[in-house]
């Protein structure tokens, strides 16, 4: 069951997590720190071990220090010394290539003397965060050094936990699956989306059915369109290497922005267990019509930033970044218009874009509703009858805002629209646990509501490779400029336009 229908998670069993990519960026900022917080709220087991393995040696005692720093630098909350102190000594280094078959026969020897320790047997989560070429020899060398099907009776005491991105198509998506379900039951394999762990992301689940008032009207006899923004204000920075074989699409849209889009479009689902939930986001998914690439009728928008202003601040054109190669033509910014072809959704335009070096971070879930019909109020210009809208907000400000149209005070009959929000920071106190925390945690309860299944990522994929294919033949024919600082390209409106509709994110509604 998932952990949305229970109030707290329980501590899982004795546990060794063991993090491929041990001295990256990813392991100091975010996976080091959700370790910690989650044992200061006490929701480790009482014996976990953490084994961080990377191709450089290190010592034991370095990689410790580096993981302290990496908590003072980088944890939401100061770590404890007390709690700290007794973490320390449970922590290993193991250095090795992720090609090298002795290197994992090491790491087994390594777990099998902590279980001896224990006196007993100890679940292994293993945690694959390098880089993505070298995700195939290390789910490899798992299954052939047997550490893959490790057994606790009859159930399975491995996991695998796979960063993004998954694929860098469908058929290296496709691939990544069968070096997987050759090696590993789906049940042990958690594709993370970090988006989906994030509080707000799990909150618009309990908003759409724990609720009865949305879900008569969240079809198409009320929804004119849905649009998601994941917008940001970052540049490439240092990852230009890595940005520039990627590119919004693939760094965004498929993921995030997709399964923000299933979370959104989804029927409900018969029960909270993790399959039923995956099942209604894959209907969802495969329902979404293909889309249109050429000419007056295209569905995709792509651009790239050229040098502006960022909150005031100068930031250079993409191609002047550190890293990117003067003939890119890789899109940092990324609209579609889908249309998901079933009986709730027909006819509603889901318009989706993300970006970096935008005019402001947000990422947004903005529900427009039809206008009501104009006989009362609407046929005089006094009276500016705008749709009404639900606005999710995922981050930051995370909250929710409904848009209705009011009477201004006054002798005069004049309608303004005004705002009913809530806000997460008021309402519950700021300090909400980081998306890694609960991801990794679901994950050592074998809970998967939260990540990717393998047919959800294929099917995202196929929607998207045409896209990429079609694009890698055009070159920079039809690659925007967009200034930093701007809310994207032009062709990004002209593609609601021409449905009648604007983007509602940055838009000043009050
Ligand atoms: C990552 C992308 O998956 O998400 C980054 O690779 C992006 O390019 C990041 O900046 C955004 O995450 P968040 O949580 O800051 O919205």
């Amino acid at each position: 069951m998932s952990h949305l229908a229970n109030q707290e998670s329980a501590s899982p069993p004795a546990t060794i997590i063991v993090i491929f990519g041990a001295s990256g960026d990813l392991t100091a900022r975010k996976l080091a720190p959700a370790i910690f917080n989650l044992s200061q709220d006490q929701l480790l087991p009482e014996n976990c071990f953490l084994i961080g393995v990377g191709r450089s040696p290190m010592q034991d005692n370095e990689f410790r220090k580096y993981l302290k720093d990496s908590l003072d630098q980088y944890s939401r909350r100061k770590i404890d010394e007390e709690n700290w102190q007794k973490l320390e000594s449970n922590i290993f280094f193991h250095g090795g290539a992720y090609d090298d078959p002795n290197s994992f026969n090491q790491l087994e020897e390594l777990i099998l003397g902590l279980e001896k320790k224990l006196q007993n047997s100890a679940q292994c989560l293993f945690y694959i965060s390098t880089p993505p070429s070298v995700f195939e020899p290390i789910l490899e060398n798992l299954g052939e050094s047997g550490l893959a099907k490790r057994h606790h009776g009859s159930g399975f005491a491995s996991k695998v936990v796979i960063e993004k991105p998954f694929g860098k198509d469908l058929e290296s998506a496709r691939k990544l699956n069968n070096i997987i379900n050759q090696r590993f039951d789906e049940s042990q394999v958690f594709r993370i989306d970090h988006y989906l762990g994030k509080e707000t992301v799990q909150s618009l689940l309990v908003q759409r059915f724990a609720n009865s008032i949305f879900e008569p009207v969240w079809n198409r006899n009320y929804v004119s369109c849905v649009q998601i923004t994941v917008s940001e204000e970052i540049g490439v920075g240092k990852r230009g290497g890595y940005y520039d074989k990627s590119g919004a699409l693939r760094d965004m849209i498929q993921n995030h922005v997709m399964q923000l889009l299933a979370l959104t479009a989804m029927e409900p689902p018969s029960s909270l267990n993790p399959e039923s939930i995956r099942d209604e986001k894959v209907k969802a998914l495969k329902a979404i019509k293909p889309l249109s690439l050429k000419g007056q009728n295209s569905e995709v928008v792509r651009g790239v930033y050229t040098e502006g202003l960022v909150g005031g601040e100068k930031a250079t054109g993409y191609l002047n970044e550190d890293g990117i190669p003067e003939d890119s033509f890789t899109e940092t910014y990324a609209a579609l218009c889908l249309n998901i072809e079933n009986w709730r959704w027909k006819g509603v335009p889901f318009y989706m874009r993300s970006g970096k070096r935008l005019a402001g971070k947000a990422s947004e879930i903005a529900v427009q509703f039809k206008r009501p019909p104009g006989i009362l109020f609407g046929q005089d210009e006094r009276f500016s009858l705008a749709p009404n809208l639900l606005v999710i907000r995922i981050q930051p400000n995370e909250g929710v805002t409904l848009y209705l149209n009011s009477k201004t005070p006054g002798l005069e009959t004049k309608l303004q629209p005004i705002q009913l929000s809530f806000g997460y920071e008021t309402t519950f106190g700021s300090n909400t646990p980081e998306a890694y925390e609960r991801l990794i945690l679901d994950a050592l309860n074998g809970d998967g509501t939260l990540f990717i299944r393998g047919d959800e990522a294929e099917i995202s994929w196929s929607l998207l490779s045409p896209i990429l294919t079609y694009w890698n033949e055009q070159k920079t024919n039809g690659l925007e400029n967009y200034s930093a600082g701007t809310w994207g390209p032009v062709g990004a409106d002209k593609l609601l336009l021409a449905k009648g509709h604007e983007w509602i994110t940055g838009k000043d509604y009050k």
